[in-house]
């Protein structure tokens, strides 16, 4: 029945050659993307367009052929639909009300009141799954809730998510609540993504790397198992990718902790020990810099073709270790799909 190659490999299987996407693979180092997005008005007037988000999610599976494609949004549309204002300053990033205290909380929506704000991410996927090439599978996704929590609670992006470490500090209960809110949220979100036509869903945990020891156990692996295990409840068949960036040793063993059926590699992560020590309990994805797809040349033939090897015994799925970025040159991306499909 799984006849993508993607969802092959979330099934655990072994392929000659792995599947391959990008993070942020519709993004600002396309000419195309820009012009969608201009003409959209601004970055969240995109999301929240249908026709417009299709479209751009689908731009890079023109241009690349890529094996998959992710929904055109981001992990901030849940704050968004939750009511902490969202905007984003143009340069700088995203910029939010801040959470500092219980009646900051209190006038957060309810998890299950998100839908009515959500429904065109929903429309954008039904739109993907009549448009997509049939070989092309279609991955939902949302934040994990410590990282959307980062992002709720100071307001802003943060260097070292000072501020949320500190309200975990110093008041634990309204710190779980927003985590649970976000958990039961997010849990929703993800189920309506997986009726809507999503395949297979990820969730995103880019500032894991900053939980240390208890904390890991308590804000990345027990929200991602509550969310994967509701999700398994009522879609046993769909696969859930865990992305908890800079998790370092945490990544071993992370697989069973949460019952995700992928593991996403940062490019922090040594290939051949993750082979080892991760790939042995299931699909992994990743994970090469994104910076050489800034620079090119025989080093990133090098990495690729090193990833690709240390990788090549078990189930893989191609991937940078983070988002390809704006000052990425699209003829690198070929570069590295050629490397990856016909081995130069
Ligand atoms: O991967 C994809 O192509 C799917 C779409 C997607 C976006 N953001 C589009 C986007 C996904 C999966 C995300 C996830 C996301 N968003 C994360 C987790 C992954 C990661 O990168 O660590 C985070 C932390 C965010 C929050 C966010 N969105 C920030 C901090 C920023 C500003 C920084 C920046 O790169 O400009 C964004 C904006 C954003 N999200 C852009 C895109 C294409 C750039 C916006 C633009 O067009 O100006």
């Amino acid at each position: 029945m799984a006849e993508k190659l993607l969802l092959r490999a979330l099934a655990g299987e072994t392929l000659d050659v792995p599947p391959i996407w990008m993070m942020r693979q519709a993004g600002r180092y396309l000419p195309e993307y820009r012009a969608t997005r201009e003409q959209a008005g601004d970055f969240l007037s995109l999301c929240y367009n249908p026709e417009l988000a299709a479209e751009v999610t689908l731009q890079p599976i023109r241009r690349y052929g890529f094996d998959a494609a992710i929904l055109f949004a981001d992990i901030l549309l849940i704050p968004d639909a939750l009511g902490a204002d969202l905007w984003f300053v143009t340069g700088e990033g995203p910029r939010l009300s801040t959470i500092e205290s219980v009646e900051d909380f209190a006038k957060l929506k309810g998890a299950d009141d998100v839908h009515e704000h959500l429904a065109p991410v929903y429309e954008t996927l039904r739109i993907l799954s009549r448009e997509l090439p049939k070989e092309t599978a279609l991955i939902g996704f949302a934040g994990a809730p410590w990282t959307v929590a980062t992002y709720m609670i100071a307001g802003r992006g943060t260097p070292d998510q000072g501020p949320a470490h500190k309200l975990k500090a110093e008041n634990r209960a309204l710190f779980d609540a927003v985590i649970d809110r976000l958990t039961e949220a997010t849990i929703g979100y993800l189920s309506a993504q997986i009726e809507a036509g999503a395949e297979t869903v990820k969730l995103f945990d880019s500032w894991a790397g900053s939980l240390k020891g208890q904390d890991f156990d308590d804000y990345a692996l027990a929200p991602a198992k509550r969310i994967i295990a509701a999700l398994k409840e009522k879609h046993p068949d769909v696969p859930v990718i865990a992305f908890p960036r800079e998790a370092g040793e945490r990544y071993v063993g992370f697989a069973k902790a949460t019952g995700a059926d992928c593991v996403a590699l940062d490019n922090s992560v040594d290939a051949a020990w993750a082979a080892e020590h991760v790939q042995v309990d299931g699909c992994v994805q990743g994970n090469l810099a994104s910076s050489h797809m800034v620079t090119g040349g025989e080093a990133l033939v090098t990495e690729t073709r090193a990833i690709v090897e240390a990788f090549s015994q078990g189930p893989h799925i191609f991937n940078l270790g983070h988002g390809i970025t704006p000052d990425a040159n699209p003829e690198n991306v070929q570069l590295m799909i050629d490397t990856v499909r016909r081995g130069y």
